[in-house]
């Protein structure tokens, strides 16, 4: 048994994943209207469009790639044509373009933090740990597409579904390198933190905004 092992990858991801929902329901109940994006658009525009544009793009599209490559078993792929090695090439591309930009733009986003006065000014320690948070972790899953080469399909996949089916097998998690346990150990700590950051707004998307009616506004003869 090795401990530090059990540590990382059965002790830590429950103990992120109980203060992720508790942390969530807390805040929701004790700071509902703090419970938001924090936007400083009115504040700059400019960089925070290609920033957040790029960012929000790669990590929506690399959060989908996780759930479904991850979670959904290689023979379900296997099943429909997709092998080992064809899952492995299409993770590898999609990684470079959807982890790319999710990672060029929270290095974006967090430069214009540092280097717009008013938006420095407005910065809470908070802010800055949520953005060095997301650089880290995605800086370190994109290193792991371009130099890791690591084949994950029967390591760290099994592994992840092995958390989530509560039948934890740390065992799994003991060949792989260490980037990618840096990597994994580093998302987790965001996720438990995240609860008591901004990014609390990922979980009030406006889906409603789409398919509601237009909102039509007209203006009173007296402010003409
Ligand atoms: C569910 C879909 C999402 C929507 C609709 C959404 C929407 C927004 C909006 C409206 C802002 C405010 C931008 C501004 O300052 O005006 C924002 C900022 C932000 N979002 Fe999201 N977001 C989503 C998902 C995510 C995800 C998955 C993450 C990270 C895991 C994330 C991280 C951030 C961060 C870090 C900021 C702050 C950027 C900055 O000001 O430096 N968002 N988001």
């Amino acid at each position: 048994m090795n401990i530090a092992n059990n540590l990382a990858f059965v002790v830590f991801p429950y103990l992120m994943l109980t203060v992720f929902v508790v942390g969530h329901i807390y805040r929701y109940v004790t700071d509902s209207l703090g419970w938001n994006a924090r936007s400083s658009e009115f504040l700059e525009k400019k960089q925070l469009f290609y920033g957040a544009t790029i960012f929000h793009w790669g990590i929506l599209l690399t959060l989908l790639g996780h759930a479904g490559g991850l979670l959904i078993p290689q023979k379900v792929f296997d099943a429909v044509g997709i092998n080992g090695d064809t899952h492995t090439m299409i993770a590898y591309y999609t990684g470079w373009l959807a982890g790319g930009a999710a990672f060029a733009g929270s290095v974006l986003l967090l430069i214009r933090r540092v280097t717009r006065r008013r938006i420095k000014a407005t910065s809470l320690v908070n802010d800055y740990v949520t953005l060095i948070g997301l650089v880290i972790v995605t800086g370190l899953g994109f290193y792991n597409v371009v130099f890791g080469h690591f084949y994950v399909l029967d390591s760290v996949a099994p592994w992840i579904r092995s958390i989530v089916t509560f039948l934890p097998k740390p065992e799994l998690m003991l060949g792989v390198p260490l980037s990618y346990k840096v990597h994994i150990v580093s998302a987790l700590a965001l996720l438990g933190f995240s609860p008591f950051s901004r990014l609390v707004h990922i979980w009030s998307a406006p889906f409603t905004y789409f398919p509601r009616r237009w909102i039509l506004f007209r203006r009173s003869v007296a402010d003409l």
